[in-house]
């Protein structure tokens, strides 16, 4: 298997990332790649679906404490945030991951989705614009292109109606950004259009953290194989797919954080046009029969699972053309399903061995 830290492009300026929600899922692993790439990062998190022990593990793995600097920041208080960039004139380039992200409690609270996702966007937009901080990634979603019916999807796709709260912050987000930047003359960003990502760092330090019961398909399979759940339904066994069941294109969140790096390299080599859009994926989809099947082959276990009736709101099959990240940006994932099942199963068992699940560790 590929391990990350070892591409050829390496930061040797030591410039200053500043990235949001940088203890979250893929927002530690992004810290752990541009760390290892020489950046020099401020990572900023409120914990409100992470932890601070996180920043340890990201210290693990990356090493030396002088390059990173966490900070406890919700992104919405204006006032802190000001302090933050007033503290740090030297940095060149922003990360945004700082959002809610489930769907199903969005659609029953959406204004904390619209409130956070949306007024912490606006925030940090304020604050580049105030000190003149250029490059801005944004994290989307291939939830904006909803229901398709061309495969596979390419960043011209016409997006669709977004269906869920959530879905919505991401194709607001996007207008927001886009508009943001052409109304100010130094800005640029990069739109990175994620599909599922899933796996986790391969040393086992970091990966996905269940806050509540896992709703992907990834974490459902771990927590049922490690018996915190009893069993996994699949989901509707009648579509027209490979097997009947949904396809999905999992990403290894490894390749998600370098796709990061590397779009942050090219905006600041100023390779970029004012806005463009990536999508991230492997541009495969594997249904959800064969992602049980590649857990169960490196796992060596059987995964208690029933086939179940459809549910309602499933896209039967969504996958990336990833071309434009290839050609633009220079990359390409390098890790496959089995990656995904084998560290994801790796992470669920350190947790299990560190008494995260039984202790509450906060
Ligand atoms: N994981 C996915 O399946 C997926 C798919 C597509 C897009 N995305 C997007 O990628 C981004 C990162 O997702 P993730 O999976 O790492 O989620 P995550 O919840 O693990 O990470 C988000 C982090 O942001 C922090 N945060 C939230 N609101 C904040 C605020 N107001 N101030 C400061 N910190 C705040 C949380 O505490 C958390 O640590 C999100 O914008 C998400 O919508 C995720």
């Amino acid at each position: 298997m590929n391990t990350v830290g070892t591409s050829k492009h390496v930061n040797k300026t030591g410039k200053t990332i500043l990235v949001t929600g940088g203890s979250g899922y893929i927002g530690s692993h992004t810290v752990v790649n541009l760390l290892e790439k020489g950046f020099r990062v401020i990572s900023l998190d409120n914990y409100d679906n992470s932890h601070k022990w996180i920043n340890n593990r990201i210290l693990e793995i990356a090493g030396n404490e002088a390059k990173v600097h966490f900070h406890d920041v919700d992104i919405c208080e204006k006032q802190k945030l000001r302090k933050i960039f007033e503290k740090y004139p030297e940095i060149s380039g922003i990360i945004h991951f700082a959002a809610h992200k489930a769907v199903g409690e969005s659609v029953e609270n959406p204004l904390k989705y619209y409130d956070n996702n949306l007024n912490g966007l606006i925030s940090i937009l304020q604050m580049a614009a105030k000190f003149q901080v250029p490059n801005f990634i944004f994290s989307s979603s291939c939830t904006v292109y909803g229901n398709v019916d061309k495969l596979p999807v390419t960043e011209s796709t016409p997006l669709q109606t977004a269906e869920s709260p959530y879905g919505a912050t991401k194709v607001m987000g996007e207008r927001i950004v886009t508009d943001f930047v052409h109304a100010t003359p130094i800005a640029k960003a990069v739109l990175l259009r994620y599909f599922n990502p899933a796996g986790a760092h391969s040393s086992a330090l970091i990966g996905e953290l269940p806050q509540n019961k896992p709703a992907n398909l990834v974490p459902v399979i771990t927590a049922v194989a490690s018996g915190k759940m009893d069993c996994l339904t699949v989901f509707g066994t009648d579509y027209d797919t490979r097997d009947g069941s949904c396809v999905r294109d999992y990403i290894h969140v490894s390749d998600l954080a370098e796709a990061h790096t590397l779009a942050m390299q090219a905006l600041l080599n100023g390779k970029l046009n004012r806005v463009e859009v990536f999508n991230l994926g492997i541009g495969q989809g594997a249904t959800v029969l064969e992602a049980i099947k590649a857990f169960e082959k490196v796992s060596g276990k059987k995964l208690n699972y029933a086939l179940g009736q459809r549910r309602k709101g499933d896209v039967v099959a969504i996958y990336a053309d990833y071309q434009k990240a290839q050609k633009v940006l220079g990359w390409s994932p390098i890790f496959n399903m089995e990656d995904i099942m084998r560290t994801a199963w790796e992470w669920e068992k350190q947790l299990d061995n560190d008494n995260y699940f039984t202790s509450g560790r906060q």
